[in-house]
This record gives C-alpha cells, structure tokens and sequence, in this order.
C-alpha cells in the first residue's frame, strides 16, 4: 500500500515511522515533511495547505491511504476533497472537523450530548460580552476566540479586568481575525489536564492510552504557553474506572449527537479533559493526534497502525482485534529553539541525532527541522522530540534526558521536569534526581 501522511511536524514523524513498520505499507511519503520524514520517509514538496496539489499528488501516485496530521488542512477540507476523487483518507471531513474549528459548535454538541463540561456563555459584541461579566462575581473566567488559533485562542484570566482585556482583543481589536468573530466566556476549570486520544469510524470508538503534555514553556508549569513541551503516556492520573466513565460519558455520547447532528464523526477524536474534583470535563476537542502526545502514545502500540487507520477510513473498526500495547511508559521530551514560543533564529546545525537516536528503546521523532546541504537544521519554534521508553516512567524520564544530553545546536533548550506531574502517583522507587 501506498501511503501519504500530510503535515511537518513531530506528530506526522511519529506517524510516518509508526507506519512504515506496517507490512501493509510498501512507500511512504510526506507532505511537505522535516528532516525526519526525509530519512525514514519520501518527502514531497506540496504544503499542507495546497489541497488541490495534494489531491493531485495522491492521484497520480494511487495513494492508497492519506493520513492528515494537523487540524488546518482537516477544517479546511482536505479530506473532502480526497473523497470527492475516490481517495481514501484517515480524518474528519470539514462538517465534523467543526469540533476543532469553532468552540462555539463544540460546546453546542457537548450540551446536546450532556457531557460534562465548564458553563458557558457565547457573544459576538464585544459591549455585551463585557457587560455579562459585571453580572457575575469578579474571579477568574477563561475567554476563548471561537476558531483556530495556533493554540493562543484560549485566554486564562484572573479576573474581569483581564477579561475584558481578553474580549477587546478578540472582537474589537480582531487579533485573531475571522477565528474572533464570535467568542465564549466560560468558567475556570481547576485540576490536572489529560489527553484522551480515540480512534473513530463514525461507530465503533477505539480509546488510546491516555497521556499528558505540559503545555507551558518552562518547569513547573510556569511561562507562556506553546504548543506543548513534552508529554508522556500512559498518564496514572487516569485510572482504568474513570477511563471507563470518559469512554462512557463523553466519547460515546459524543460521537453519537454527531451522528444525530449529521456530521459523523471519523478520524482521531482527542478530548483535552480537566480532571475536577467533581470527575473530568471536556476543555476543548481536537479532531488530529496531539503533538506531542502522538510521540510517546504511538511509541509504545505495538499493533499495526496502518491497518487500523485504514479500517477506519472504511468505517469497518468493528473488525480490528484490540489493541497491544508495550507494557513500558514513554517519555517524550521536546527540544525547542532558543526564543520560543516568541522569535527565534532558523538554520542553525544540529549535532548529536544520530547518536541519540543509536540507543536502544529512543526514537529522536523530527519537528521543526530541514535539510541544508544533507545535514538537519533547526526550523521551527518545536525542533525535535526525544522519546524513550523505559522499564518504570522514571526510567524512561532517565534515557529521555540522557539522549537530550547528546544532542546541540546553538540557543538548544527543553523543559528539564517532563512526567514529573505524577511522581508522587507511582508506586516504584524513584531516583533521588535524574
Ligand atoms: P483549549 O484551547 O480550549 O484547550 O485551551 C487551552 C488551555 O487553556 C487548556 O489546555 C487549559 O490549560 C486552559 N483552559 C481552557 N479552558 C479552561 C477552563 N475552562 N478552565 C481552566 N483552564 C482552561
Ligand atoms: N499538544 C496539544 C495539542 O496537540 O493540541
């Protein structure tokens, strides 16, 4: 089979390696692809966003399956349009990728579906969006621009001074543009987050081993926000009975008003959940592997990705045995450039991958890296994300590090306390420091 996973980042290299191992996969290419894609994969120069070249390539080439990594090709319908030429594709289509693309239509289906999640209000003037908060008790909200926004559309305030803050930037002064036509305002959520990831064909739902991500720049949880500094899977915070009650109370109930709402749902079904006292709520859906949480997710499933993927795309899920899983926690730590989340320098040489990626059991997943003259070069905000899998999660945070170690280029940095959320959850001696 011939197989496309669309998308530049470490999720899509995570997926483009996990498939390859496929018997089913005979080529593999990657539109447009990093540095990584290039050495395990063919990289195809057509960006993301180029729908019709890549419907074009898929075409000439009888691409047997397109795997879409990032959610802007999924909203803008990519999908779609593969399908409209008889092209199989693993994704949403534009209708149900809506859970992604608009909170406004995401909150609307998680009332009708009754799933738990925080109250809210939505508004599309900015006077009476400002004037619902002074009906309310001064404290924190979260305001949320309604489309896509680089993960910067949710903004956490303090209290109403910030809020209103937060409004003005979305509808008056339109930072985010047409994803600022509408907003929510919703209440502050308090509790660890997880990501719960499923694999979905319209019916059958296949949850994944839950993980988190550390979605602030620096240890401690401390700093702006990005697109996400490490991740580790499985996550102890979620046990097998509240896994249970997620499948039960969220998933299903969703993807079943999305059937009744007659925009199915097939692809990745990502719920971002807060962990309450009162039990998880839903933050937000993403309809894509998280990344990184796809690192170390797809670093410990043992069963053949492309199978699965293709089942769902032929909405035939139902057929796939359960599946397996390395018994080992994964730990992914990101390596970012010096300036990120804010401007950083590109082209810059990096050492060491190799050799990182020589020892047993570590996988240095690619991000935003390029070739110049056959060497990998930073070129993107998140470069590379080291993943390990070790006997215990301290093990694993252990060998994450230690590869980290072999790897430089100028300005190099990563957040030092990746899995560090759960330490006191996991019954194994913990080493005094690694
Ligand atoms: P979202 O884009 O909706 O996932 O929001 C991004 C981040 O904002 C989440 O990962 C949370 O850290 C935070 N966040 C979003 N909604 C809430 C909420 N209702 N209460 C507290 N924090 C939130
Ligand atoms: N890691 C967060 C996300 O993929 O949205």
């Amino acid at each position: 089979m011939k197989v496309l996973v669309v998308g530049q980042g470490g999720r899509e290299h995570a997926l483009l390696w996990k498939l390859k191992q496929s018997p089913l996969v005979d080529t593999i290419y990657c539109a447009p692809g990093n540095a990584g894609t290039a050495a395990d994969g063919i990289n195809v120069d057509i960006p993301d966003s180029d729908i019709p070249g890549l419907v074009q390539f898929a075409k000439d080439e009888q691409i047997d399956l397109t795997v879409v990594g990032p959610e802007a090709p999924l909203c803008a319908g990519l999908v779609d349009a593969l399908n409209a030429e008889g092209l199989k594709a693993f994704g949403p289509n534009k209708a149900a990728a809506q859970l992604e693309n608009s909170k406004v239509f995401t909150k609307r289906i998680l009332r009708r579906a009754n799933v738990p999640t925080a109250k809210y209000e939505q508004f599309d003037r900015a006077e009476a969006a400002m004037a619902s908060l002074d009906t309310l008790e001064d404290g924190p909200v979260v305001v949320k621009a309604d489309g896509l926004a680089a993960g910067k559309g949710a903004i956490v305030c303090k209290n109403h001074a910030e809020a209103k803050d937060a409004i003005k930037r979305i509808l008056v002064d339109r930072e985010f543009g047409d994803a600022g036509n509408e907003l929510i305002i919703e209440e502050c959520l308090v509790g660890q987050e997880a990501s719960i990831l499923a694999i979905v064909d319209g019916n059958t739902i296949i949850p994944l081993e839950a993980s988190q991500d550390h979605k602030r720049a620096l240890d401690g949880d401390l700093g702006p926000n990005t697109g996400g500094m490490g991740a580790y899977c499985p996550t102890p915070l979620i046990t097998e009975e509240m896994m249970d009650e997620i499948v039960e109370n969220v998933l299903v109930p969703t993807v079943h008003t999305m059937n009744t709402e007659d925009t199915p749902f097939r692809g990745i079904l990502y719920a971002g959940l807060m962990l309450t006292e009162t039990g998880p709520q839903v933050l937000e859906y993403n309809v894509r592997f998280g990344d990184p949480e796809a690192q170390p997710v797809l670093m410990r499933l043992k069963s053949d990705l492309a199978e699965i993927l293709l089942a769902a795309a032929e909405g035939r899920l139902d057929q796939i045995e359960p599946l397996e899983w390395d018994e080992r926690p994964a730990v992914c730590v990101v390596m970012a450039s010096d300036g990120y989340p804010a401007s950083y320098e590109k082209g810059r040489p990096i050492t060491g991958i190799a050799n990182a990626d020589a020892e047993e059991d570590v996988k240095v997943f690619h991000a935003g890296t390029k070739l110049i003259g056959g060497e990998p070069h930073n070129n993107g905000g998140r470069v590379l994300g080291v993943t390990a899998l070790g006997d215990n999660i301290f093990d694993a945070k252990r060998r994450a590090y230690e590869a980290v170690r072999k790897i430089r280029w100028e300005g190099a940095w990563c957040r030092k306390d990746i899995s560090d959320k759960v330490r006191d959850l996991i019954e194994v001696d913990a080493p005094a420091e690694s």
